[in-house]
C-alpha cells in the first residue's frame, strides 16, 4: 500500500525531473526555487523564445506550482526531456524549509541588490547567459515593456572583438514588489549599445571567448532564427555565480565537479573564471569575484552564500539519503551520459559537502557557495528508492527526515 502510493507520487510528482537534460550540451538545465513559477512563465513567454516541457499550477496535492521552459535556439523540434533544448525550471515548492526567511523574501532581496538595473552591481554575476543575434531586438522590446535591464559593452581579450550586453531580472515572486532570483544576461556582437559612452564598460570580458565562438556558431546553423512568439532565437553560454571567494569555487568546481578551465581572467574589476565540467560541454559554468562585493542589497553574496550552505547543512542527512530542503531546489543539472558516479560521491563526501541521491542514477551534491548540482550518471549500489516529492521531503519542521506518512493523509 505505502510502496503503491510511493510509486504513483513519484511519477505524479517525480518523474519529469529525472529526465535527463540535453540539448545544449550536456549542462542541459537550469533550476531554481521560487514563490511564484506562473509570473516566471508569463514573462518568459512574453519576452524569450521558449517552449513548455512542464506546466502545473499551484496544487495541494502535490504541493507544487512548476514550470519547465526549454529555450529556443532555433534547432528545437520538440520540448521534451532527453531530445530538448537547454531548459530553465522554476519550482514552487512552498512546503519546503527556506530558513530563517521565506522565499517571497528571499527573492525580496535579491530585487534589492539588483535594484533598478542602472548600476553593477555584484548579484548580476548570477545569471544564465544566452547569445543571441537580435539584441538590440530585445533591448527595444525591454524598453516599450517598461522592463529594467542594465547596458554594458566588453571586448573579447582573444579576438579583440567588441561585445554587448544587458541583464535583465525575471519575476517570479508572490511577493508583489520582488521578482525572482533568476537574471538573465544576453551577450551580442552588434548593437547600438558599442556605439553609446553613457554604458557601462567592464574591463573583464562577461564570457570565455570559446563559449561566444561555439554559441555564435550555433546560431548560424539554426534553421530558424526566431521563436513561435518572434522573438530572436538563444543560444546557451553559461551558467554564472558571483563568488566570495573565488580560489573556493574553483577548487570544488575542478576537484568534485572535475570540471576544467576554459578561461581565466584578473582586471581592475575582479577575477573571473569558466570551466566546463565535461569536455564538449555546450555550456559553461562561470565564477566571478568583483573587486568590490559592495552590493544595493541587504544580503552580501558570502552572506547568501552561507545562508543556502547553512540550510543544506541543517537539512540533508547524507548518511541515511534523507532531508532536502526548499534553496536545494536551486541547482543545474549535468547528464555524464551514462558515466559511473563514483568519483564524483568520493570527491564529495571527502569535501565534507551535502547530497543525496534520486532513482540510483541521480546524485544531488552541494558545493561551498551553497549552488547545487544534480549529476546524473551510473552508480551501483546507490540508493535508488523513493521519488522526489514535494510534500514529503525537505519541509518545514521536518526538513531533514522524509514525511511518509503524510503520503496515506
Ligand atoms: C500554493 O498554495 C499554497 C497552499 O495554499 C500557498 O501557501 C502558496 O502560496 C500557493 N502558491 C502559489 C504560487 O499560489
Ligand atoms: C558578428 O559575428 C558574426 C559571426 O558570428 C559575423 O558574421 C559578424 O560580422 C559579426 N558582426 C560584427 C559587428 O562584428
Amino acid at each position: 500500500m505505502s510502496a503503491l502510493l510511493l510509486l504513483s507520487s513519484f511519477i505524479a510528482t517525480g518523474a519529469q525531473d529525472y529526465f535527463p537534460p540535453s540539448g545544449g550540451g550536456s549542462l542541459g538545465k537550469s533550476t531554481y526555487a521560487m514563490s511564484h513559477p506562473f509570473a516566471y512563465k508569463d514573462f518568459m513567454e512574453q519576452h524569450f523564445p521558449t517552449a513548455e516541457n512542464v506546466v502545473q499550477a499551484n496544487s495541494t496535492t502535490t504541493c507544487v506550482e512548476w514550470v519547465k521552459l526549454c529555450i529556443d535556439d532555433g534547432h528545437m523540434t520538440s520540448c521534451s526531456g532527453p531530445s530538448g533544448n537547454f531548459q530553465m525550471h522554476a519550482v514552487g515548492a512552498y512546503k519546503r524549509d527556506s530558513g530563517a526567511k521565506s522565499m517571497e523574501d528571499l527573492e525580496a532581496d535579491f530585487t534589492k541588490a539588483f535594484g533598478a538595473m542602472d548600476k553593477y552591481d555584484p548579484y548580476f554575476e548570477y545569471h544564465v547567459a544566452f547569445y543571441t543575434t537580435g539584441l538590440d531586438t530585445y533591448i527595444s522590446d525591454f524598453k516599450s515593456a517598461g522592463v529594467p535591464h542594465f547596458a554594458s559593452t566588453f571586448t573579447d581579450p582573444a579576438t579583440k572583438k567588441q561585445y554587448s550586453s544587458v541583464v535583465v531580472q525575471i519575476p517570479g515572486s508572490l511577493n508583489a514588489a520582488a521578482k525572482s532570483i533568476i537574471a538573465i544576461e544576453l551577450l551580442g556582437n552588434s548593437s547600438l549599445l558599442a556605439a553609446r559612452a553613457d554604458v557601462h564598460r567592464h574591463d573583464l570580458p562577461r564570457a570565455s571567448s570559446e563559449g561566444l565562438a561555439r554559441a555564435a556558431s550555433r546560431l548560424a546553423s539554426a534553421p530558424r532564427k526566431y521563436g513561435s512568439n518572434g522573438k530572436p532565437v538563444l543560444s546557451p553560454v553559461h551558467l554564472s555565480f558571483a563568488s566570495s571567494d573565488l580560489d573556493r569555487d574553483v577548487k570544488y568546481f575542478e576537484g568534485v565537479l572535475k570540471g576544467t578551465k576554459v578561461f581565466e581572467g584578473s582586471a581592475a574589476g575582479g577575477r573571473v573564471y569558466t570551466g566546463v565540467v565535461k569536455s564538449g560541454d555546450a555550456t559553461e559554468v562561470r565564477f566571478m569575484q568583483p573587486s568590490s562585493l559592495t552590493t544595493q542589497g541587504p544580503t552580501s553574496v558570502a552572506q547568501w552564500e552561507k545562508y543556502q550552505s547553512d540550510l543544506h547543512t541543517k537539512c540533508f542527512d547524507s548518511a541515511n539519503n534523507q532531508g532536502f530542503d526548499r534553496l536545494a531546489d536551486n541547482h543545474f543539472g549535468h547528464n555524464l551520459g551514462g558515466a559511473d558516479l563514483t568519483p564524483y560521491i568520493t570527491a564529495q563526501k571527502a569535501a565534507g559537502m551535502p547530497y543525496r541521491f534520486y532513482g540510483g542514477q541521480f546524485f544531488y551534491l552541494y558545493g561551498p557557495n551553497g549552488w547545487g548540482v544534480q549529476l546524473i550518471g551510473t552508480c551501483t549500489g546507490c540508493p535508488s528508492s523513493g521519488g522526489y516529492d514535494m510534500c514529503t521531503q525537505g519541509i518545514t519542521g521536518h526538513c531533514r527526515k522524509d514525511q511518509g506518512s503524510l503520503l496515506v493523509v
